[in-house]
């Protein structure tokens, strides 16, 4: 007998099937309320509502648990690879030895954009936000493959999949390239991912430029614990546009920019922007702390609290530990993680922090390697949206095959101006 719960209204009993996930997390399915009731559920910023049933990630936000299609994210990030982990994703189990080189040979094969993408460029303004333009150049990929775009069509989603996440560090690389007025240089598909991405961003086609492994390691790190977060924003928006049957291009175009919010992936640049203030303010932290606990005053301590998490992010112990690491490697002494860490003690040991469980997320030590390995401020969210590529094209495209799924199309209480009739712009 499958279980419901009771809803009394007006007099009447409505029975609500409940849904139980594999991990024991619960919902009350609401999909027949308005039909049978005429009423609707009212959730801002969809604190309580469920989208979709996902087989893909799985985060328990009290006990500080992350795990993608079953793995914890700490072994992940331990004994796997950011393209394994993209595999991983997107079809649903690790994959084989042959499996594997067949995806990172279609991945290098394909790391070139056409070249008349690279006149885009030309048209920003120098100093346009990488993650405006990163938008801009993956939506017009669309223009690029114009018999790839039906989403309905497994084989064109393997082929733009493939073009996505082999082209991300091409276009992103470029948008830094074109902000210093260097030359653009093309992939080297003879390198892996991540030292191709950085060999992109920062050398020069007049000089040798060798990838130090130690920081390839930690950027491969970084992509595998940023590559997917169940429901957050831009995953949302991603699956949202692509409900109406977008294609994969815009759908992802639109996930840059929900990404880009300072209160979403946006927030680790304004957390190294924060710590730079700190630093020049010649502030410990406290008075930093008391403006973000005032509630007459909108700072908050960035890269600190979470929709899900109301325990440690697994993610922001990882990246600590790998601040230090690169740290040490690069003989870099940082006055800002020395500020982070002075914040974090203390924000964990105050009342504030404390009643609402606010703990360092993703975003509070992953700008202080950026930095440390030479990544421009502004690339920062870049950086997370090449990680979560692979998350957001999982997620599309479980959500194109789902049955159940349907347009997006949230309901809304209408509070404005009743029926009234128009009045001349002349009487008025
Ligand atoms: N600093 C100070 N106060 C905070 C903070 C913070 N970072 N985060 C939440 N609060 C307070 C907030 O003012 C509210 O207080 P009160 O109950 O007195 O009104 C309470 O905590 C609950 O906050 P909320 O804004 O209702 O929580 P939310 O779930 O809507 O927002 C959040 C989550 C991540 C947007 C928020 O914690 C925040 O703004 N954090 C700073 C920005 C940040 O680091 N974002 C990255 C999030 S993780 C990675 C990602 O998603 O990209």
């Amino acid at each position: 007998m499958p279980k419901t719960a009771q809803l009394i209204l007006d007099g009447q009993t409505i029975e609500l099937p409940i849904v139980e996930g594999t991990e024991g997390e619960k919902a009350l399915d609401i999909s027949k309320l308005r039909s049978q009731t005429g009423y609707i559920t009212l959730d801002n910023g969809y604190v309580n509502t469920g989208s979709c049933q996902s087989a893909i990630t799985f985060i328990d936000g009290e006990k500080g648990i992350l795990r993608y299609r079953g793995f914890p994210i700490e072994e992940l990030a331990e004994r796997s690879t950011f393209l394994e982990v993209a595999y991983l994703l997107i079809r649903g189990e690790l994959p084989t030895k042959p499996q594997l080189d067949n995806f990172l040979g279609e991945i290098s094969r394909h790391t070139m954009v056409h070249e008349d993408v690279k006149r885009f460029y030309t048209g920003f303004p120098k100093k346009a936000h990488p993650m405006a333009v990163c938008a801009a150049v993956i939506g017009a990929l669309s223009t690029f493959y114009q018999d790839s775009l039906d989403p309905r069509n497994e084989a064109s989603v393997e082929f733009v999949t493939y073009r996505l996440m082999a082209k991300i560090p091409t276009i992103a690389s470029y948008s830094y390239k074109h902000s210093i007025g260097q030359p653009f240089m093309y992939p080297d598909n003879s390198l892996d991912y991540y030292s191709n991405f950085l060999r992109m961003m920062f050398a020069t086609p007049c000089e040798d430029y060798a990838v130090d492994p130690v920081i390839s390691q930690v950027l491969d790190l970084l992509l595998i614990l940023h590559a997917d977060h169940e429901q957050n924003c831009s995953t949302s928006t991603v699956r949202m546009v692509g409900s109406a049957q977008t294609n994969l291009f815009a759908s992802i175009a639109a996930g840059v920019s929900a990404l880009w919010g300072r209160l979403h992936g946006g927030a680790n640049q304004k957390v190294i922007e924060m710590l730079d203030r700190i630093e020049q303010e010649g502030d410990s932290g406290r008075t930093f702390l008391d403006r973000c606990k005032d509630r007459g005053d909108t700072t908050r301590l960035m890269g600190f609290g979470h929709r899900v998490y109301k325990n440690f992010d697994p993610r922001a112990k990882i990246i600590k530990d790998a601040c230090y690491r690169v740290l040490n490697h690069l003989g870099i002494r940082s006055r800002q993680l020395e500020i982070a860490v002075e914040l974090e003690e203390r924000a964990l040991e105050d009342s504030y922090f404390i009643e609402r469980r606010l703990y360092p997320n993703v975003d509070f030590y992953s700008g202080i390697i950026y930095k440390a390995i030479g990544i421009p401020v502004n690339m920062f969210t870049v950086l997370f949206a090449i990680g979560r590529l692979p998350g957001w094209i999982s997620q599309w495209i479980e959500m194109q095959r789902d049955g159940e799924a349907r347009i997006g199309r949230p309901r809304q209480i209408y509070v404005g101006s009743q029926k009234r009739s128009y009045v001349p712009l002349e009487e008025r």
